[in-house]
């Protein structure tokens, strides 16, 4: 308050209240001493209050809308606008038995319809709209999309690993599916085992589980019949990402390329129909 009086002229002095206008006297009665001293105390009073506001902005940066969970995943990877739908949840996932019940999930057992549409559904998000200043936070570029909304294509890298599990799983069922569902997925390169893209899969697989490592401990028991090997555990207590959250986020921004929003080549849409057709 003292910065407003000192910013008072004399000639104003007569405008004010009296009390203000007492207290402008008092003031300037002072010495300078006093001022001084008052001058001291209120700059300590500003360092300390802005100090204060910094040591709790520090603490609670991120924290306001992410939780600490969010700031564990930040450690373990760099900025993706995803973060913000991360949750954690300590969950005991049922993984089939290596002996039976392999139907436990839609995702495994049999080939099947529903099996297949479970996956389709999985992987639908695959595609997502990642803003401008996401991309330039991320220090990257991309395509854009010419829809008009200034937002560019985008997967996030685990629709990606998502996909290579499911055509390995397709190539291992190849005599299921039909041979033309996956165009020239599976073509054989000569002198290759496996069609290189399930090659590319495969390692990309082996460098995501490297990659941020599941430090979860596994733990071994004997079954109660009597047996040569004791059970690892597969049921251990983890900590897993709320799936159904971080999916609900892709689905949100999710696009088909199909739509023909992508910025072509030749700087008109691209029609992804039409290029399959002219590589053949
Ligand atoms: C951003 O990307 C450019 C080009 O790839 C690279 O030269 C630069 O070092 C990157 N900057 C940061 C801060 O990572
Ligand atoms: C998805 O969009 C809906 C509707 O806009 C919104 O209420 C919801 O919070 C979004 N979910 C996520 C995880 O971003």
């Amino acid at each position: 308050m003292e910065s407003l009086y000192n910013d008072l002229t004399v000639e104003k002095e007569n405008l004010l209240p009296n009390e203000i206008t007492d207290h402008i006297k008092t003031y300037s009665q002072r010495g300078w001493m006093f001022h001084f001293m008052q001058y001291c105390l209120f700059t300590v009073l500003v360092i300390a209050y802005t100090g204060l506001v910094a040591i709790l902005a520090l603490h609670f940066s991120g924290d306001n809308v992410h939780n600490t969970d969010g700031n564990c995943f930040d450690r373990s990877t760099l900025f993706s606008p995803a973060q913000e739908a991360i949750v954690y949840n300590t969950v005991s996932p049922a993984v089939p038995s290596t002996d039976g019940d392999p139907d436990t999930t839609p995702y495994g057992g049999n080939p099947s319809l529903e099996g297949d549409a479970a996956w389709a559904r999985l992987l639908r998000p695959t595609n997502i709209r990642i803003s401008g200043d996401e991309l330039f936070k991320m220090n990257e570029t991309s395509l854009p999309l010419i829809d008009g909304s200034g937002d560019y294509w985008g997967s996030l890298e685990v629709y990606h690993q998502l996909h290579c599990l499911k055509i390995i799983r397709e190539y291992i069922a190849l005599d299921y599916y039909p041979a033309d569902l996956h165009g020239d997925l599976f073509t054989m390169v000569p002198g290759r085992v496996f069609p290189t893209h399930i090659d590319h899969c495969l390692e990309a697989l082996r460098l995501r589980l490297t990659c941020q490592p599941d430090l979860t401990v596994m733990t071994y028991h004997w079954p109660e019949e009597k047996a040569y090997k004791p059970d690892p555990d597969y049921r251990t207590s983890r900590k897993c990402v709320d799936w159904d959250k971080l999916h609900e986020f892709a689905i949100n921004r999710s696009f088909s390329v199909l739509d023909n929003i992508v910025l072509g080549q030749d700087g008109q849409a691209w029609n992804p129909a039409l290029s399959r057709e002219s590589q053949k």
